[in-house]
């Protein structure tokens, strides 16, 4: 017998069910034991409290063009690992037993980095742990990419590319708020893809001067409209310069909290335009995953499943240079991936004429 689980821990995103498809699939065909399927709901909490159902290979069909997560998931922080839950339950012994009382031969945990790491927690315990690079926000260090964020970025896109006539209408400044708190990779490239004038991510700090600098020019050579990009964690040299205690005051007092409406404001104070702010949100996460995030996630969940019939366990699939890999969890746990500043994305840009308000 191969008995195996699923979970889906964090934000949620658009080819979760794929990945699902893609693992079961692999372990129903090649197999060479009779298969046991177990799915956990909403993430680690099921395996926490024994919360699970046993699913059919019937239960995978149709899930390829899915958004969500047929299991639900919830997010479990791993800084609160070691604390009871409300009702006292230890969580870490709590999922041993499950898992044990299972008796899996593997755990597939998709997930982002902090799913990843609670995944190399359970590692550390003994448990087989396979995790699979789950994020819109593609900042899991060890991958190129993440299943989600294409999707996301398409989505982000679409939003930027549709304020373009509107835009032109009424000759406005367009603030847009794409997701990604600690990382800017989302923002970047959908900004890149629907043409944005200026892109403001949390990796590189921005001057409010630089940016009505830009604005300014467009009007000047003529232009009717301007689209900021701003990544939900944008921030400007100042507030980059701030004690973090103070700076989190800040946005935390954000009206919404949205730093859309922030900058949208100080854009308006400093030139005489009309501004308007469109925050996507989580429309980002939602819907059917795009083409190539049918594809990664299918790549994902065939690797996975491969390694779990090889009897192969604790890593993070990955993709590498192109080419899917495998990144031991003690690698990945715990580091995030950013954009750099210096990379070749960010200076093309620049030579294009975005400007990312730092210079
Ligand atoms: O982790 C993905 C992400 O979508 C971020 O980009 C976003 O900031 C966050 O999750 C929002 O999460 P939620 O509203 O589900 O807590």
């Amino acid at each position: 017998m191969f008995r195996f689980g699923l979970l889906t821990s964090g934000g949620d995103c658009q080819a979760l069910n794929a990945t699902m498809r893609g693992i079961a699939k692999t372990i129903y065909r090649n197999s060479k034991d009779k298969v046991e399927a177990y799915g956990f709901e909403d993430g680690y909490q099921g395996l926490i409290y024994g919360r699970y159902r046993k699913m059919e290979w019937g239960d995978f069909s149709g899930l390829l063009t899915l958004g969500g997560t047929i299991l639900g998931t919830s997010r479990t922080p791993f800084k609160l690992l070691d604390t009871p839950e409300a009702d006292g339950v230890e969580k870490v012994p709590a999922m041993v037993k499950t898992y044990r009382k299972l008796k899996l031969d593997c755990l597939f945990v998709l997930g982002g980095n902090g799913s990843t790491k609670t995944a190399n927690r359970l590692r550390e315990e003994g448990l087989n742990v396979i995790a699979l690079p789950k994020t819109i926000d593609n900042d899991t260090w060890g991958t190129d990419m993440t299943f989600g964020f294409a999707s996301a970025v398409d989505i982000a896109t679409r939003c930027i590319d549709e304020l373009h006539t509107t835009a032109n209408s009424h000759r406005r400044v367009f603030v847009v708020e794409i997701m990604g708190h600690k990382v800017g990779w989302i923002p970047l490239y959908a900004g890149i893809a629907g043409g944005a004038d200026v892109i403001l991510i949390p990796e590189i700090p921005y001057d409010m001067d630089n940016v009505i600098d830009t604005i300014r020019r467009r009007d000047e050579a003529g232009g009717r409209f301007s689209i900021v990009v701003v990544a939900e964690g944008a921030i400007s040299k100042e507030e980059a310069a701030m004690k973090k205690k103070e700076y989190k005051k800040k946005v935390a007092a954000r009206v919404q909290p949205s730093v859309a409406y922030d900058i949208a404001e100080e854009i308006s104070k400093r030139i005489d335009h009309e501004i308007r702010v469109a925050v996507p949100g989580h429309t980002q996460r939602g819907g059917e995953p795009s083409a190539q995030d049918r594809i990664f996630a299918t790549q994902c969940g065939v690797e996975a499943a491969r390694g779990a019939l090889a009897g192969e366990f604790g890593y993070m699939i990955a993709q590498r240079d192109g080419k899917m890999a495998r990144v031991p969890l003690e690698q990945v746990a715990g580091k995030l991936k950013y954009v750099d500043p210096n990379g070749e994305l960010v200076q093309e840009a620049k030579l294009l004429g975005i400007s990312f308000g730092d210079e």
